[in-house]
């Protein structure tokens, strides 16, 4: 995810660009980038955030009408000057700023060296402009024909706008899987990856299709499809105030990031999850395949909402890849002299790749000969860079301290490697592959689903906001999903929650059940449906509040409970990714209910990087 604004028209550009990249940083802020046209093409870049670059531009000539401008989160290449946007065609003509995934730069790279080009960045950005730029050189046409048929061949995601010294008037864009929004003033354009930069200039915008492409000028917007035909913008009036859109729209990062899960979750599958041809294509499992397909042993190590995810990812590599696997708390991995070494495979679980327990153990466990895998949210972090390979989860920034998006990513990504592994070591059948294959594809579309009940959790948190201790419960995959509700509300609402295996309530803490406690059960339709049921009929013989996640049409648990959340059937292998939802929900609205700062709970931080 990266922040895009364009601005053409009769003001300075520069301010234009500089305030609507600050306002645009919560979709990435690992360096940033301005190109203007006045006399000539100039490119201003900086690792780091939008305020650091303008910083670097104090006393620089920032005079033009025209420019480009893009605050990053890395995907391809690390965080760095060279890698941020924009980038500078090799006939030095053009500037372009891009917010996607180009999936198959590899291949355009190639071409693209054989023919003598040189490249200045690791980006799929940089490799996409010199493309148009080569085709433009060659074929002796126009911009917009060179981006026609350059977009005719590249697989993935992209919003591109470009500028052109041969049209110092001219911004050209053009999208596909990412958003894009202009603003249409008087005698002035201006682009953004959403409205949030142009609300105090218009609120007259069109949003961009995909496939389309947009010609514009001071006095004109041409809109046109791949195929060259002129398209009729569809001007919309925005029904949003400034101070609404600075959190897209949402009360809270929080509530925003749990709300983009159906987006997240398909981001991560996207250009992996290849339905038409049963595959899945993950390049970083690909480098390591023999020695992840011989793993002894697969040790899991993480902290926190990532430790979660790996119990999940215990199950399923244990179900699908028959490999045994250990869960560790990297706080405890690293300092009890572990036993570790060639042919063990250690999976880093973390958002930020910065947590500094995580960090050590895994430099403990390469020491000692492991390989070491890393699923993380955050490109190029210190994990990444000591990580032998591994797999990003695609779920862009995550500000909200509780970890909601992240986790159902990880979810994501850890799945797809088991069904990966699984189906290189024979040990899953193949229906049941295909089965899954086809089931993770329709999971963004049933968080959609779940997300549609939020007013109905809403107030179910409002009736159990003054509790003071909170249960929860659940059997296999749903264990972990159990403990994550637990730890969210807690996180969130200070509220004293304990998340415990169903069946392991009666050694312990079957004694805290009265009249006044909730009792959280995660009870979706799975092979252990009936002994959950059973445990929530202990509970209510001692007159327990029941509160259930339930599948739609168990008919069932409603009759028994006080309150159920239903969400939609499916695999109990994916079912941690939906039952979720409605938990990440009770913690947010609990903690809202009780007037607390949910984005900033006391004494958390984002990435916790002591020991
Ligand atoms: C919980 C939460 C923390 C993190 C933990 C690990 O909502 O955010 O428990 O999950 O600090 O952080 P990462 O995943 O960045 O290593």
């Amino acid at each position: 995810m990266c922040g895009i604004v364009a601005y053409v028209g009769h003001r300075q550009a520069y301010p234009v660009i500089l305030k609507g990249l600050k306002r645009l940083e919560y979709r990435g802020y690992d360096s940033a980038g301005i190109a203007l046209l006045s006399d000539g093409l100039k490119l201003f870049k900086k690792k780091g955030k939008v305020a650091g670059l303008e910083d670097s531009l104090v006393g620089e000539n920032v005079q033009g009408h025209i420019g480009i401008g893009h605050t990053r989160w890395a995907t391809h290449g690390e965080p760095s000057d060279r890698n941020a946007h924009p980038h500078r065609s090799a006939s030095g003509k053009l500037a372009m700023i891009h917010n996607g995934i180009i999936e198959n730069y590899g291949q355009l790279k190639q071409e693209l060296l054989n023919k003598g080009y040189s490249f200045t960045s690791d980006t799929d950005t940089e490799v996409l402009l010199h493309f148009i730029d080569d085709i433009r050189e060659n074929n002796k046409c126009s911009l917009e024909e060179a981006i026609r048929i350059a977009l005719k061949r590249v697989v993935g995601a992209y919003v591109i706008v470009i500028v052109d010294t041969e049209s110092p008037d001219t911004l050209i864009a053009a999208r596909k899987g990412s958003p894009l929004v202009i603003g249409i003033g008087k005698g002035e354009h201006f682009l953004a990856s959403d409205a949030s930069p142009i609300i105090e200039y218009t609120k007259e915008v069109v949003y961009v299709n995909d496939y389309e492409l947009a010609i514009i000028r001071p006095d004109e917007l041409i809109l046109k499809n791949l195929g060259n035909e002129t398209l009729t913008p569809f001007v919309q009036k925005l029904d949003l105030e400034l101070a609404a859109i600075e959190k897209g729209g949402y009360e809270h990062f929080m509530l925003k990031e749990i709300f983009e899960q159906p987006h997240t979750i398909y981001d991560c599958l996207r250009g992996r999850l290849e339905l038409s041809e049963s595959k899945i294509i993950m390049s970083g499992v690909e480098q390591h395949l023999e020695q992840l397909k011989n793993a002894k042993r697969i040790i899991m190590v993480a902290c926190g909402t990532s430790w979660h995810a790996g119990l999940v990812a215990e199950y399923i590599f244990e179900e699908l890849c028959r490999v045994p696997v250990e869960v560790e708390y990297a706080s405890e991995f690293r300092y009890r002299n572990p036993i570790v070494g060639p042919g063990d495979v250690i999976i880093a679980i973390s958002q930020s790749g910065e947590t500094a327990d995580t960090l050590v153990a895994i430099e403990k466990a390469k020491e000692q000969g492991a390989l070491i895998f890393g699923v993380l949210n955050v490109v190029g972090s210190s994990i990444a860079r000591i990580s032998h390979g591994g797999a990003y989860t695609h779920a862009g920034p995550e500000i909200g301290v509780a970890s909601t998006k992240a986790f159902t990513a990880q979810l994501a990504v850890l799945t797809m490697i088991a069904l990966k592994l699984g189906r290189e070591k024979g040990t899953i059948d193949n229906d049941r592959y295909q089965r899954l294959l086809t089931e993770l594809s329709l999971i963004p579309e049933k968080v959609q689903t779940v997300l549609e009940q939020a007013e109905n959790i809403n107030s179910l948190a409002r009736k159990y906001a003054q509790a003071t201790d909170f249960l929860f419960l659940g059997r296999g995959y749903n264990f972990p999903v159990a403990l994550e509700g637990a730890l969210k509300l807690k996180e969130i609402s200070y509220i004293h929650a304990e998340g415990y295996p169903a069946a392991e309530m009666k050694h312990g803490p079957i004694a805290l059940v009265d009249d006044t406690l909730p009792v959280v059960f995660v009870a979706t339709k799975d092979p252990y449906h009936e002994k959950i049921v059973s445990n929530i009929q202990e509970i209510k013989a001692r007159k327990g509040k029941v509160i259930a996640v339930i599948s739609e049409g168990d008919e069932t648990i409603p009759q028994m409970a006080d309150d159920v959340m239903y969400v939609p059937a499916c695999d109990e292998i994916l079912a941690p990714m939906l039952n979720v939802i409605p938990l990440q929900l009770l913690s947010y609205y609990t903690g809202v209910h009780k007037g607390l700062d949910v984005d900033k709970p006391r004494n958390l931080a984002k990435s916790v990087t002591v020991e």
